[in-house]
């Protein structure tokens, strides 16, 4: 069985107050014991003010990157020693405003997951086409060469320590989600490949689904098979739509 995770990402969202009173809200709105385990994902300047409120609650932190090497001269990066010093459990990589925005590519991807799991930290790896991509039916082929990048970096091990999202980018912030058919077949398709290596790591890899992930639309998600929960983006500002994705995932 695998536990359901949704996770908040805030991306470049909020000043320190509102970001204060958003992680309050989650905080104070979770159940004792919520079915999903609840991820909040604040920019990094955020993240003492976060884990300060988050302090003794359940609700997880992340950062939105990590850096690809432990430590050394990098100018601009952030090192998972550095995140889970101030209280990250979590960082996604390869998210595709990181891929297209400032063209990480796979590669640098795989590096950034190998570099957070040697620190400890749970990569939550991103995927997804693009709607060229889709149109052109080359779905399969980037997620799955995606999926192999890490994969052969990490090992089937580090795979088992890590979180997979898939997020079309065409569904991200457009208000146009995925159906939960489109989802799922792709999710089936990215747990079929990892069961190709090794089964059991397989049925315990959580694979998230993100893109407009509402709390309308939620419910139909997240009762897909291979669907375990989401990486939600603008709906994650609001503590009641957050919450209300949170409440959906059992
Ligand atoms: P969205 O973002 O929910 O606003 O589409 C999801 C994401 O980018 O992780």
């Amino acid at each position: 069985m695998r536990r359901p995770l949704v996770a908040g990402n805030w991306k470049m969202h909020g000043s320190r107050a509102g970001v204060e009173a958003l992680a309050s809200a989650v905080r104070d709105g979770l159940p004792a014991q919520p079915a999903a385990e609840v991820l909040v994902i604040p920019a990094f300047v955020h993240i003492p003010d976060v884990a300060r409120v988050l302090d003794g609650s359940a609700v997880l932190l992340g950062a939105q990157n990590v850096a690809d090497a432990s430590e050394g001269a990098r100018t601009g990066e952030v090192s998972a020693g550095m995140l889970r010093e101030f209280g990250c459990s979590h960082a996604l990589v390869g998210h595709s405003e990181r891929r297209t925005l400032y063209r990480e590519t796979d590669e640098l991807v795989a590096a950034r997951a190998q570099a957070a799991l040697d620190a400890g930290l749970t990569p939550v790896v991103c995927l997804g086409e693009t709607l060229e991509q889709r149109d052109s039916g080359k779905t399969a082929e980037v997620v799955l060469s995606q999926l192999d990048a890490v994969m052969n970096r990490v090992g089937v091990a580090g795979l088992a320590k890590s979180v997979l999202a898939y997020e079309p980018v065409w569904a991200i912030g457009t208000g146009r989600s995925a159906s939960p058919e489109q989802a799922q077949e792709v999710h089936a398709l990215l747990r079929g490949h990892v069961r190709g290596q090794h089964a059991a790591v397989a049925e315990e890899l959580r694979i998230l689904y993100g893109g407009s992930v509402k709390p309308t639309s939620a419910d139909a998600l997240f009762a897909m098979d291979d669907i375990d929960g989401g990486l939600v983006g603008g709906a994650s500002l609001q503590a009641d739509d957050f919450l209300a994705i949170c409440q959906a995932a059992r």
